[in-house]
């Protein structure tokens, strides 16, 4: 579609407020889901730390990460809240040996590479069409070089490239609004909803309506604030809320929390566990 065709919004309090669903006082950790966070080559262990500790901050009843076996034991000293399927793979993610359809929600990507057995794990996992997936970083790499593969994910799938991976993508667009047209486009032709990542986050929904982001300030660009994205919507969606709902909400309270984090620390210092430690102020935001 024509940008001028496509109705846009502002997300604001007020509609993360509409979408939070407070917890009730007879809730169990049954109602919140299962989390699953696949992340992490070695070297990257702190991707999958990020993504698996934010995913924690947001209210999953319980998380699981899928790391390399030598990353277990790093994994579980950062956040021992969370359980740990090892992968038999010294360094690497290679082997689905699961049942991905027992999580309730799956994020995929912060630090995994693009190496010949991590490829096929995410061509193996993708098959599996009824998993609620977060896709980002590593794992859209691998889409991007990987013919066929961004025509058959599971439908709402949430993809969330930042510029560059958009464009490995889709391919290299002029200026930002051909970008933001094609982010429109593609999510309505995948039936996918893609989160392109910047200072104004667009959410392009599926039906063609399109959300812009207004919270999230300079001090989040640096390594490590993607990861936290990806583990606090895969944490939504893994406590029932829709796709959309998921992907309008945890931009919004991302980019609070990076503007709790912001205002305690200053941009320069701040970093991406300062954003994880505010999750819980900015979802107070939302009472
Ligand atoms: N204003 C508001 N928000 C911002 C700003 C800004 N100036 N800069 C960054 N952000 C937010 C983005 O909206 C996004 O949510 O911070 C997040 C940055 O996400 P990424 O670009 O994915 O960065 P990150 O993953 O933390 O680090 C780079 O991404 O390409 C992969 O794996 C690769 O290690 C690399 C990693
Ligand atoms: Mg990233």
């Amino acid at each position: 579609p024509d940008l001028v065709d496509t109705p846009f919004y502002i997300i604001n309090q007020s509609m993360a407020r509409r979408i939070y669903r407070p917890r009730t006082a007879f809730a169990h950790k049954g109602n919140f889901g299962h989390a699953l966070i696949i992340a992490g080559a070695y070297g990257k262990t702190g991707a999958a730390i990020l993504s698996t500790r934010a995913c924690l901050r947001t209210g999953a009843g319980l998380v699981t990460a899928h790391v390399p076996d030598r990353s277990v034991s790093i994994l579980q000293t950062a956040a021992p809240e969370a359980m740990v399927f090892p992968d038999p793979e010294a360094d690497h993610i290679a082997t689905l040996g699961y049942t991905p359809e027992l999580f309730s929600a799956t994020g995929i990507g912060p630090g995994i590479g693009t190496g010949v057995k991590t490829k096929f794990f995410l061509r193996g996992l993708l098959e599996h069409e009824a998993l609620k997936l977060v896709l980002d970083a590593d794992a859209l790499n691998i889409i991007a070089g990987s013919p066929g593969l961004l025509n058959h994910l599971p439908p709402g799938s949430i993809l969330t490239p930042h510029p560059r991976e958009f464009s490995r993508l889709f391919g290299e667009q002029d200026n930002d609004f051909k970008k933001m047209e094609i982010a429109i486009s593609k999510s309505m032709e995948l039936n996918v909803i893609i989160i392109l990542k910047g200072h104004h986050t667009l959410v392009a929904l599926p039906d063609g309506t399109g959300f812009f982001n207004i919270t999230g300030n300079a001090g989040m660009a640096k390594g490590g604030s993607g990861d936290v994205l990806t583990g606090m919507l895969t944490g939504l969606l893994a406590q029932g809320y829709s796709s959309k709902e998921a992907a309008i909400m945890g931009v919004f309270l991302h980019g609070l929390a990076g503007d709790l984090a912001a205002g305690a620390r200053g941009m320069e210092a701040m970093t991406a566990t300062d954003i994880i430690e505010n999750i819980g102020s900015a979802f107070q935001q939302l009472l």
